[in-house]
């Protein structure tokens, strides 16, 4: 099955990343958010991105003017009609999520692929909303869309083989390097990733060292691009507490459950660099200083 069309629902921070790799790899995409104001946030993302590459040289103007004329950006869904594959980004909300999917399976030919970029919702759940059940299958992109290499391709107990290896070959054409998984909650990445997060905030609740040293500990050690503080800023506290009680509720292992600490920061408000205060605080984002939590 070849993918010549592609659609994105979503341009929040990961629709407009996957929306950007799908028009820079040649793909005529279309992106939809639900109003004007989000779309353009979305599409400033996208400039902004496609500026850096330019500055570096690894992209040059043109390329970067051919990229945005591919990109569609659009308020309806009936605009995804002639897409071949569409990929959904919207929030994490399993309901919102088989609406959207539930209404792009009316609009779109019966070729078409259905991908969702959920982190942790169920596929097959997803899936049930439809009448494309061998159609069907996860594409989970990594922030910063743009950067990193990985996407996990998730099958159900019913995606089409055929299927899985068009999703594999799209991901291929897109640069990033696929992995296959089955459709179990966190798949490969977030199953190892969360725990090993929750771990750390636990070992700084217990005294294993400051913040600031578990991070360097990490990044140092072992050569992580970020220490599991600067990581969980990053990815965001409430998202990755939101994960965890995915996983915790998926497999009732207590390795899985959000320490307390998390909890309490998630109910303050403190979701890391969005909010401009997690474990460190970002009053000057070039110079984040630790957090005083305990
Ligand atoms: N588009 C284009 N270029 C970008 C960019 C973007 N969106 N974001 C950053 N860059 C560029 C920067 O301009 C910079 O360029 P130069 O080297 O020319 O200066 C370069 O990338 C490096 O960026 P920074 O200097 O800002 O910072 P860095 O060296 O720390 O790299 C990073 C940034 C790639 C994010 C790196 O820190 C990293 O790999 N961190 C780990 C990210 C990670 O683990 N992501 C997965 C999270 S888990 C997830 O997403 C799954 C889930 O379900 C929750």
């Amino acid at each position: 099955m070849e993918i010549r069309k592609v659609g994105v629902v979503g341009c929040g921070l990961m629709g407009s990343g996957i929306a950007q790799v799908s028009a820079m790899s040649g793909f005529p995409t279309v992106v939809r958010e639900v109003s004007d104001e989000l779309l353009s946030a979305g599409l400033g993302r996208i400039e902004k991105s496609l500026a850096k590459f330019t500055e570096k040289g690894t992209m040059t103007a043109d390329q970067k003017a051919q990229t945005l004329a591919r990109l569609k950006p659009t308020l309806k869904l009936e605009d995804f009609a002639g897409c071949d594959l569409v990929v959904e980004a919207v929030i994490e909300n399993l309901e919102r999520k088989r609406e959207v999917f539930a209404a792009l399976d009316k609009i779109l030919a019966q070729h078409a692929l259905l991908a969702s970029n959920t982190s942790s919702l169920s596929i097959t759940e997803m899936m049930t909303a439809t009448r494309r059940r061998e159609r069907f299958l996860g594409m989970h992109f990594f922030n910063p869309v743009p950067l990193m290499k990985l996407v996990e391709v998730v099958k159900t107990v019913a995606t089409d083989p055929a299927a899985v290896e068009g999703a594999l070959d799209f991901a291929k054409k897109l640069g990033k390097t696929p992995v296959l998984t089955n459709d179990r909650a966190g798949f490969i990445v977030n199953r190892l990733l969360v725990p090993y997060l929750l771990d750390a905030v636990r070992a700084f609740e217990e005294g294993f060292g400051t913040i600031e040293d578990i991070d360097a500990g990490m990044k140092l050690g072992c050569n992580h691009p970020m220490g599991p503080f600067t990581l969980l800023d990053f990815v965001g506290i409430d998202t990755t507490y939101y994960i965890a009680e995915i996983l915790f509720a998926e497999y009732r292992e207590k390795r899985f459950a959000p320490p307390p600490l998390m909890k309490r920061m998630v109910m303050a408000g403190m979701y890391g660099r969005k909010t401009g205060k997690g474990f460190y605080d970002y009053s000057d984002p070039k110079n984040p200083k630790v957090n005083q939590l305990l």
